[in-house]
């Protein structure tokens, strides 16, 4: 199974695609991350990217097909989660040739709905341990011991750079202007769920689940 999860920043993509790769055994492919890791690199690709995506604005869509092009070809028959791809009409067009050059198909496109304005607060607020990645909340979810990883112990926590309230700003009118209008793309071929963004975690989680069986029971 391939699926798409479409939704503006702090939608909560990154966060169901990790947990549908530990529950299904599918593969998380986030361009974010993927970008992220070539700066860290400091590869040509990242150090190209790393303007852009500090301004909130969009990286060329040669670049990151070319990236997601690069991961689907270590899947090894594994369904992919897409996460924050594709964003441009290019874009979506360009992963219907990754795929089908790959003998694999497109099953859902999930749009996580949300009120754009309790994003930032969920943006601006998050931050992750800098050694293991266990993700935290100023407002939802500090660690239980104060500057300490609950998972790791580690006293080191990072911030992304684009998640302050200005980028995330410009990162929500770039989803408006030019992701949200490719929906129409897929809705057409039958692919688009809606699920609400808005709930907790966990009951955004269920409500996929169940999209998902609902789709295997068909089968
Ligand atoms: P990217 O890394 O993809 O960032 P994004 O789309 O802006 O999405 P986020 O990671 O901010 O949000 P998310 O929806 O994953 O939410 P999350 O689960 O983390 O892209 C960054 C940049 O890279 C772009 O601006 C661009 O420059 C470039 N780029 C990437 N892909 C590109 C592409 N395809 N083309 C061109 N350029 C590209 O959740 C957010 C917070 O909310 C967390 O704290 C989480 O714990 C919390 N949370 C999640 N769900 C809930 C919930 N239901 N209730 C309460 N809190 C919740």
């Amino acid at each position: 199974m391939n699926i798409i999860l479409l939704g503006p920043p702090g939608a909560g993509k990154g966060t169901q695609a990790a947990r549908l790769e530990a529950q299904r055994g599918m593969v998380q492919l986030s361009t974010g991350d993927m970008l992220r890791e070539a700066l860290a690199n400091g590869t040509p690709v990242g150090l190209q990217a790393k303007a852009v995506m500090d301004a909130g604005e969009l990286v060329s869509d040669a670049i990151v097909s070319a990236l997601v092009g690069e991961r689907l070809d270590k899947l090894k028959g594994r369904g992919a989660i897409f996460d924050g791809y594709p964003r441009t009409q290019g874009q979506a067009e360009a992963l219907d040739l990754l795929l089908s050059e790959r003998g694999r198909q497109l099953d859902h496109v999930i749009e996580l709905v949300v009120d754009e304005d309790a994003l930032v607060e969920r943006i601006v607020g998050r931050f992750s341990c800098a050694v293991c990645g266990t993700p935290y909340h100023d407002l939802y979810k500090m660690p239980k011991v104060q500057e300490t990883c609950d998972t790791c112990g580690s006293h080191e926590f990072k911030r992304r750079p684009d998640d302050n309230e200005a980028t995330v700003r410009t990162r929500m009118a770039e989803y408006r202007s030019k992701t949200a209008p490719i929906l129409p793309y897929y809705e057409q071929r039958g692919l688009v769920r809606h699920v609400d963004g808005m709930l907790s975690v966990d009951e955004v989680s269920d409500r996929i689940d169940q999209l998902l069986a609902g789709d295997s029971a068909r089968s």
